[in-house]
């Protein structure tokens, strides 16, 4: 069991120094404690991002190769990562697996290189419309969920449904529960308490329900992550939500 919801802000490929310093400051003055807020930029922000951070918001990476020096142009490795002062990285993104073609086996090398170099992974996994369609959801989430062992704690799993990543549908809050369920199940042993947050359009205007789900233990915003205001809202609803 967590102590408090995680919040995480997926900038995407979006925003410029500029944009971001204002963004940073905007949550530095309204983040406080009571919830584990992480911010993931796009690479070029790290550095700058991190001489701004308060000490109540994390820093976090969107990607990683898994090798830590070499020839692999245009990557960036999880010792590089620490350099530089970050905690998190996300791996496995659906839009890494999808648009990149990134599959489980180099997602396994990556979490196993990312924990290696010390780095907290927040593991993407999430079904298409499809593969919801065609009964292959569950197929398709063990095999995702398959990858994960207890060496590689401490580890956060993020499970955001595809379809609902950046469209503004959201599952109905009884999938996100028996989905969620049945990803706990799947964790078994050590893994059995390792936080599994949502993600897939959050918004303020759904965060209330999806915070009161007593499975979820944080989101993964996108879009709303762009928006202090909103970004705000949603640390609030859960913090409020999550520690009555
Ligand atoms: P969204 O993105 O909130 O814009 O749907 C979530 C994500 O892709 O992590």
């Amino acid at each position: 069991m967590i102590d408090k919801p995680i919040i995480a802000a997926n900038w995407k490929m979006n925003l410029k120094k500029g944009d971001s310093t204002k963004l940073i400051d905007n949550l530095n003055n309204s983040c406080g404690e009571g919830a584990n807020v992480i911010v993931l930029p796009p690479f070029t922000l790290l550095d700058s991002i991190k001489s701004k951070l308060g000490n109540n918001i994390a820093l976090g990476a969107q990607n990683c190769y898994y090798k830590n020096y070499g020839a692999y142009t245009g990557e960036i490795s999880p010792v590089q990562l620490i350099d530089i002062g970050c905690k998190y990285v996300i791996i496995g993104h659906s839009e890494r697996r999808h648009i990149f073609g990134e599959d489980n086996k180099l997602l396994s090398k990556k979490l196993t290189a990312a924990r290696k170099a010390g780095l907290i992974p927040i593991y993407c996994i999430g079904e298409t419309l499809e593969e919801r369609e065609t009964g292959k959801k569950e197929m398709v989430l063990s095999m995702q969920i398959n990858i994960l062992r207890e060496e590689l704690m401490p580890f956060i799993v993020a499970y955001e449904p595809i379809w609902a990543i950046g469209t503004g549908k959201i599952a109905d809050i009884k999938t996100i529960e028996q989905t969620h369920s049945f990803i706990r199940d799947k964790l078994s042993g050590q893994m059995a308490d390792v936080p599994i947050i949502y993600g897939g359009s959050v918004k303020p205007e759904n965060a209330y329900e999806i915070a009161s789900c007593d499975r979820i233990d944080g989101a993964l915003v996108g879009g709303a992550s762009l928006n202090a205001n909103q970004f705000i809202k949603i640390i609030n609803i859960f913090k409020e939500v999550k520690t009555c």
